[in-house]
């Protein structure tokens, strides 16, 4: 079983002087209370300073409990903090994970740990890698496509003055996490259980790592995750918020193509530990990103009708045309989307407010569409019908398994051709 177990509790430690006024150097928090510095001390040591490969450390944690073993200096100062228990629990774990020498956990040599490797900054600056995705999902952008749209994203940079981006079917925000920084981001999707998550992640990384953290690796906790996710918490209680979001990726990320029905895990805790080191990675990049929840339509409106935007990239990675029914399993109410021309009407208008939308779609139907009797000559009829002769341009990009995915833009990005003629 998953255990996940945030209550707050008081602790308390015996520190040195010299070990809070290095905190506080470190923190430039000259007012905080002893208590504050050491409560930021911990949640920075877990989401910046205990990456689990030891690539990324430039120190490992056992080495840290060594030097910490060395200091002598007489620790006169009793401080009190309060924390969550798992918290508590998982720095133990880290710096004392260590069955040959069978140390037992004592919280103040943990802390001192956590002070240690956060003033000397041992874990290595990191990025998000390209291959780097929070969990997979269906009709999520790979590598390739990835790559694609950051290159003709940056297309436009020279010739016009950017300065936003918005995303209306943003999923598990994997496009957004690879994409140039802006001044003004948003991320919307109807799915409250992906936007619900994203937030999590957002505010409480370091609270959604720690209950990741501590729960094993089964399918009995899968099982269970599948159990606590069936209704979104009603309670405003931040335990059960972080609970259901923490089972919600558990179960899409260990399940067979991301749909969190059937388990399927198969590598080890290290690999599924070292994943979790992306989760601060996101949680800073998504630090100035506003996060909506709604529907795709009525956001594109609320952008140009309200906001106002201009000079905004706007990327559209709608359903695909046919495959519609495929992202039901992200919403409760099994509304499947339908608006393909209302969505090229709204980036008709995008495009007058002095906006630049790109719009993905596949063009190849796989072999189940086709015994659906839906082929890709249908798809690129109805993408003809919507986006031929209106201005537009576009770039195919082959995938994997003979799969074509179309591109299209308002305005001509790099490599691109006039749609002024039907799809090939
Ligand atoms: C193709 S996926 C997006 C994948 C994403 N670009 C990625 O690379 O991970 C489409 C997303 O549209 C969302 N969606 C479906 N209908 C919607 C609607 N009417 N409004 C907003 N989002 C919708 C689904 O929840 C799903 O996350």
């Amino acid at each position: 079983m998953g255990i996940i177990k945030l209550e707050k509790g008081k602790f308390s430690i015996r520190a040195s002087p010299r070990t809070l006024n290095q905190l506080r150097v470190h923190f430039e928090a000259y007012s905080s209370s002893e208590g504050e510095l050491i409560q930021t001390c911990i949640m920075d040591a877990i989401l910046n300073q205990m990456f689990y490969s030891k690539s990324k450390r430039k120190r490992t944690a056992e080495e840290t409990r060594k030097l910490v073993s060395t200091y002598t200096e007489s620790r006169d100062c009793v401080v009190h903090f309060r924390l969550e228990h798992a918290a508590v629990d998982f720095m133990c774990d880290f710096y004392f994970d260590d069955s040959h020498y069978n140390l037992k956990p004592s919280i103040t040599t943990a802390i001192l740990c956590c002070v240690a490797d956060v003033c000397d900054v041992v874990a290595l600056d990191d990025q998000l890698a390209p291959k780097d995705k929070l969990m997979y999902m269906i009709g999520q952008k790979n590598e390739t496509m990835l790559k694609l749209l950051k290159e003709s994203f940056q297309s436009l940079y020279p010739k016009y003055p950017i300065k936003g981006y918005a995303e209306l079917f943003c999923g598990t925000a994997n496009v957004l996490l690879h994409m140039d920084k802006m001044n003004v981001e948003y991320l919307n999707d109807n799915s409250d259980d992906l936007i619900g998550l994203l937030r999590t992640i957002k505010e409480y990384p370091y609270l959604f790592k720690v209950a990741l953290w501590q729960m094993e690796l089964s399918k009995d906790t899968f099982i269970n995750a599948k159990e606590h996710t069936k209704e979104l918490p009603t309670t405003e209680s931040l335990h059960s918020k972080i609970e259901y979001f923490a089972y919600f990726w558990f179960k899409r990320y260990t399940s067979l193509r991301g749909t969190g029905h059937t388990f399927s895990y198969s590598n080890s805790l290290v690999a599924y530990r070292e994943h979790l080191d992306i989760i601060n990675l996101i949680s800073k990049r998504l630090e100035n990103v506003t996060l909506k929840n709604t529907d795709a339509i009525y956001f594109g409106n609320y952008l140009h009708k309200e906001l106002k935007i201009k000079n905004f990239i706007v990327y559209i990675d709608s359903p695909y045309i046919f495959t519609e029914s495929y992202y039901k399993i992200n919403r409760k109410d099994n509304s499947v989307f339908n608006g393909h021309l209302r969505l090229r009407n709204l980036v008709e208008k995008l495009r007058e407010n002095g906006n630049y939308a790109f719009v993905s779609y596949r063009i190849t139907a796989s072999e189940s569409m086709k015994n659906k009797g839906i082929t890709s000559e249908k798809i690129c009829k109805r993408l003809d019908s919507l986006y031929c002769n209106r201005g537009f341009y576009y770039r195919l990009q082959p995938l994997p398994k003979g799969q074509i995915e179309i591109l299209l833009c308002t305005d001509n990005f790099h490599n691109s051709i006039k749609y002024d003629t039907p799809l090939p």
